[in-house]
């Protein structure tokens, strides 16, 4: 799907959706809480404020639909899905995907 002519100017250049969702510990489906993605999400904050951008935006989320990859982060409008386990894998995405424009291949999840 692409924007058309008549849509609105976007609010931001790029926005970053990190579930933070949790299921209670058993549950078939797993969650991204589980492992830890709070924490992380909260990194991501810390992060991108420090990186000092200013045109886009995250957000935590509730689940994303893509529990079997968490924590999964999504980032639009290029539709780019990660699977994040550590800070490090937090600042690379950041860093790569979001400040130069490029992909982290080793941390990007396949389409569904
Ligand atoms: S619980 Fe995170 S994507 Fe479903």
């Amino acid at each position: 799907m692409s924007r058309l002519p008549e849509d609105p100017p976007m609010a931001f250049r790029a926005h970053l959706f990190m579930c933070t969702n949790t299921r209670p510990p058993g549950h078939p489906w797993g969650s991204c809480g589980e492992k830890g993605a709070q924490a992380l999400a909260e990194h991501l904050k810390a992060t991108y404020k420090e990186m000092g951008i200013e045109d886009a935006r995250v957000s935590l989320s509730g689940c994303l639909g893509r529990c079997d990859k968490a924590p999964a982060l999504v980032i639009y409008p290029e539709g780019v899905w990660y699977t994040v386990k550590s800070p490090a894998d937090v600042e690379e995405v950041l860093k790569s995907h979001l400040a130069k424009g490029e992909r982290v291949k080793h941390l990007m999840v396949p389409a569904a």
